[in-house]
């Protein structure tokens, strides 16, 4: 299969969103979890080859907080809970010094409550109370789903 096509995303934090209620920073215990859940989220999606199984959840979330993809923010990556395990996580980085949401995932069993938009609604604030300008990503042209949520926050293509 051809490598999925990527558009640049960019959003200005100038007027930030009030930070939604019922999400809290990463913590290194979430991991395991994380994981699962990120392959549970990405299976099935244009994205899934980024993640390829629960391992592949795993080595995504060490390749991140090991730098990987820019310098790890913990401070600015969010998880949503619900029953007291995650069901919803956003990793971000400082890439070349502008904060990129590296992974953006929601459990299928908890899509269209607003929780994707919740975590990325969380993370805006953090960037911007920490002094960040823009919060960047690269989205799949096919991932319709991403690409409306973003779209709805702001986000304008920029490559
Ligand atoms: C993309 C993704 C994170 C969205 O997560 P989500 O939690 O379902 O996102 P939201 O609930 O905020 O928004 C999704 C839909 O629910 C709707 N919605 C939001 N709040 C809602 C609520 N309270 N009640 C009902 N529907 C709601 C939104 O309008 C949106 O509808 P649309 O897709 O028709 O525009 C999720 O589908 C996912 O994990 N995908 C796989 C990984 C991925 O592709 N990540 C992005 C890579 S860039």
């Amino acid at each position: 299969m051809n490598a999925p096509v990527r558009s640049r995303l960019q959003v200005t934090l100038s007027a930030p969103p009030p930070p939604p209620p019922g999400f809290r920073p990463f913590t290194v215990a979430d991991v395991p979890a994380l994981a699962a859940l990120m392959w549970d989220a990405y299976r099935g999606t244009p994205d899934e080859a980024d993640v390829r199984d629960v391992q592949g959840g795993v080595r995504e979330i060490h390749l991140t907080m090991a730098g990987e993809y820019g310098t790890f923010l913990p401070d600015a990556s969010f998880v949503a809970d619900h029953d007291g395990r995650p069901v919803g996580g956003a990793l971000v980085t400082l890439y070349r010094d502008i904060p990129l949401l590296a992974f953006l995932f929601t459990a299928p069993s908890h899509a269209g409550r607003g929780l994707g938009q919740g975590l990325v609604q969380a993370v805006m604030h953090a960037l911007a109370a920490q002094g960040h300008d823009v919060l960047t990503l690269a989205v799949t042209r096919r991932n319709r789903r991403a690409r409306r949520l973003y779209d709805r926050l702001g986000f304008i293509e920029t490559a």
